[in-house]
């Protein structure tokens, strides 16, 4: 990230003046994916790939905005009404709006803003982009009156009701909280969570991207929530105590099984699955068991595959290829329907697994996938 590029655009953009600069991560996840929104349990990181923003207050109601990357400037104002098209821009509407339902007095500002994290990639370049400016905001504004899930929620709320996803916490709350070499696991029904030191001796993470964008996902996100959503209708009404996947067995789910669609079925199957194998790899680290944190991975793509349905060919792919060079672990990150595999792939396999992964992919598809490695890195912060 590139505290310099961002200042000299600010000044070239704006009166010549500095503001103050301020970061956030994108994000990866070990494991536990689409279990958030389920009350379940996620285990994700933060990444040394993010958003930095400089921000100035204007002294005036709007709020000028330039996008460094896309060269695109936007202005807009802060009540309701004021929501720009530009779907950039209402990340940071939202955001504002959503700081001032919580009592921050926001006013105009300038700002210019660069990320490196990946577009659509699933490292959550929106959510980096969202904790920025509430991280942001809560100092400029807010006396930093908000706390730190507080500012997370800011970012998810704006992806409900100013972008159409209707997401769950991991993403935001991992750009908010993350640390340097540790992944935090966090559950998502009670908020508790623990950071665990993430330092395999051995083995690297590697994300491997399919540069398969998932933008046009949310309708088909939203759709796996509501089937999530369905299913714990149908169970509730034997088991009123339960309110998400998360409080329900495979049991449960097995009595339910003629009323709920096979599809939604399959669904909460992979759900329920999903979060045991997130205790597992939990368990699984504590006793430096990488075999068993791989094959949980493997087994989430499975998952996410033919249960979930959010891979596609070019991730199926790319996973049947980290098993034939004998990767320890590997499964579609994020979302789905597109972006990175996340591997787990030992020291000594590394250059031949990247080597065969690019050629493989290349013949296939015609064009080179993108190759990260994952340092895991600090979450929200002043910069300068
Ligand atoms: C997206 C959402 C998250 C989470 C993941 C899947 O990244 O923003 O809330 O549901 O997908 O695990």
């Amino acid at each position: 990230m590139d505290i310099e590029h961002v200042r000299s655009r600010f000044i070239k953009h704006f009166d010549g003046t500095t503001g103050r600069i301020f970061a956030s991560p994108g994000r990866i996840n070990l494991i536990g994916e689409h279990t958030d929104y389920n009350g379940g349990f996620v285990f994700p990181g933060a990444i040394d790939k993010g958003m930095i923003a400089e921000i100035k207050p204007n002294g005036t109601d709007k709020v000028k905005a330039y996008s460094i990357d896309l060269k695109d400037y936007v202005e807009f104002g802060l009540n309701e009404e004021d929501a720009p098209h530009a779907s950039w821009a209402r990340y940071i509407f939202g955001v504002c709006r959503e700081m001032i339902k919580r009592g921050v007095d926001v006013q105009g500002f300038n700002t210019a803003f660069a990320g490196d994290v990946p577009l659509g990639a699933g490292m959550s370049s929106s959510a980096a982009l969202e904790s920025t400016y509430a991280y942001a905001l809560n100092v400029l504004f807010g006396e930093e009156k908000i706390d730190k899930f507080e500012l997370a929620k800011v970012g998810q709320a704006t992806e409900h009701n100013y972008c159409g996803v209707n997401c769950g916490i991991m993403d935001q709350f991992a750009s908010v909280f993350g640390k340097a070499g540790k992944l935090i696991r966090l559950d998502c029904r009670s908020l508790e969570y623990q950071y665990f030191p993430f330092d395999p001796q051995g083995y690297r993470l590697v994300l491997v991207d399919s540069v398969v964008k998932h933008e046009l996902a949310s309708s088909a996100y939203n759709k796996r929530r509501e089937s999530c959503e369905t299913t714990v209708a149908a169970i509730q009404k034997k088991h009123p105590h339960v309110q998400f996947l998360r409080d329900c067995t495979m049991e449960m789910l097995e009595e339910v099984k003629d009323i709920v669609s096979e599809e939604d079925y399959m669904r909460s199957e992979y759900v329920i699955e999903e979060i045991q194998r997130v205790l597992d790899v939990c368990d699984a680290l504590e006793n430096g068991d990488y075999e068993t944190v791989g094959q949980r991975m493997y087994e989430t793509h499975h998952g996410m595959s033919k249960l979930y349905e959010v891979s596609c060919e070019e991730l199926d792919f790319l996973n049947d290829i980290a098993k034939e060079c004998g990767v320890t672990g590997s499964r579609v990150m994020g979302g789905g329907f597109g972006g990175c595999t996340i591997n787990l792939v030992k020291d000594e396999l590394y250059d031949s697994f990247i080597a065969k992964a690019n050629e493989a992919f290349k013949a296939k598809f015609g064009r080179s996938p993108k190759v990260y490695d994952v340092v895991i890195g600090d979450g929200s912060r002043e910069l300068v």
